[in-house]
């Protein structure tokens, strides 16, 4: 028996499991400000050894992890390089502009990364009084406005060798880094090699409440941790969530294909139905399909939901479906034969 709803909205609505649960409520604590939680310590440990990276550290949200290494890494008044769709730039709340006082010089990253030929002209001639001094260069993968699309370690490590030799830093917001890995058939410490900071997520596909880490060498952290108590980061018996985020890398990394094979299964029954459906070039857990008109947008939506079956618009005439850890193979299906049905009744 298929059980709804089916929740396709985001794969941030996944809710901690039994095992998750009983993990957090066994959980050792102490004050973490003091440094004295030793399940925090074992989970920046754990995070900071999968992304090859010296140290980590644990900040409330995906949002604040990327803040942080923003503020770490510049001063007010210093630029950034970043992709006109980055999460950063678009849905976190301008907190670079407003808190940082950092400036973001947009670059097109509409295929998931900027490309290397438009790069050397985004970087402002510090000699000349008009500008700003581009600090960083900030990264996205997987791209979530590029359709969830993964981009290749020879990649992302080829704009962080250009980046260093112009003397930027570089961060990823890689808050779904393992998704880009699970799509390229290697692991996260690959995925971030040549970044001088990764964001990476615990509250996605990985199923934990919440909880984001920055991973970095040991000197960046000790100077991020200053910024994470600053923006009010700064949590004491936090080993009650971290727990939850060391059973999400524990036990939540390697499954993360079969989301992606639950998304290939949608965008293969919507496209059999003549919809139209664009997913990335490497695609992950993300499908983006149009309705028939903009007109006809909200009332397939609502159709579906009637049916148990909820997910949200894109664009006036778009949806985006992210298939995750609480949505079985059979969900997947049901949900697409749903939205395919309704769309046809249209
Ligand atoms: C690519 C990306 N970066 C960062 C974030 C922010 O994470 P949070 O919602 O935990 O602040 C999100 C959230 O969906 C995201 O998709």
């Amino acid at each position: 028996m298929v059980s709804f709803p089916i929740d396709l909205k985001s794969d941030t609505v996944t809710k901690p499991s039994a095992a998750m649960r009983k993990a957090m409520s066994e959980a050792e604590v102490g004050d973490d400000v003091y440094g004295e939680d030793p399940t925090v310590a074992r989970l920046e440990h754990t995070a900071a050894e999968l992304l090859g990276k010296e140290a980590a550290l644990y900040v409330t949200s995906g949002t604040q992890g990327n803040l942080v290494s923003l503020l770490t890494h510049c001063g007010h008044g210093d630029s950034v390089i970043i992709g006109r769709g980055a999460h950063i730039l678009n849905f976190e709340g301008g907190g670079l502009c407003s808190l940082g006082g950092i400036f973001p010089i947009p670059v097109d990253d509409a295929s998931g990364l900027p490309a290397l030929a438009d790069l050397d002209p985004a970087v402002p001639d510090v000699t000349n009084v008009h500008f700003t001094r581009a600090r960083l260069l900030c990264l996205e993968n997987t791209h979530n406005r590029a359709g969830g699309q993964a981009s290749a370690p020879e990649k992302t490590r080829a704009l962080a060798d250009w980046a260093h030799g112009r003397g930027l830093a570089v961060h990823m917001d890689g808050a779904r880094i393992f998704n880009a890995a699970a799509a390229f058939g290697t692991n996260a410490s690959e995925m971030a090699q040549g970044m001088d900071s990764v964001q990476i997520c615990l509250s996605k596909g990985l199923g934990a409440p919440m909880g984001s880490l920055i991973c970095a060498s040991r000197d960046f952290i000790e100077r991020a941790r200053f910024w994470r108590k600053k923006v009010g980061g700064g949590l004491r018996q936090a080993g009650i969530v971290a727990a939850a985020g060391l059973y999400a890398l524990e036990h939540n990394v390697a499954r993360l294909r079969e989301d992606h094979e639950n998304a290939a299964l949608i965008g293969a029954i919507l496209k059999n139905a003549g919809i139209t459906v664009s997913s990335a070039a490497r695609p992950t857990n993300m499908i983006y399909f149009k309705a028939k008109s903009a007109e006809l947008a909200d009332a397939l939506r609502s159709a579906c939901l009637r049916r148990g079956v909820v997910f949200n618009k894109s664009a006036p005439d778009s949806f985006r479906l992210v298939t995750h850890l609480d949505v079985s193979r059979e969900q997947a299906e049901t949900a697409a034969k749903v939205i395919a049905e309704e769309y046809g009744s249209l």
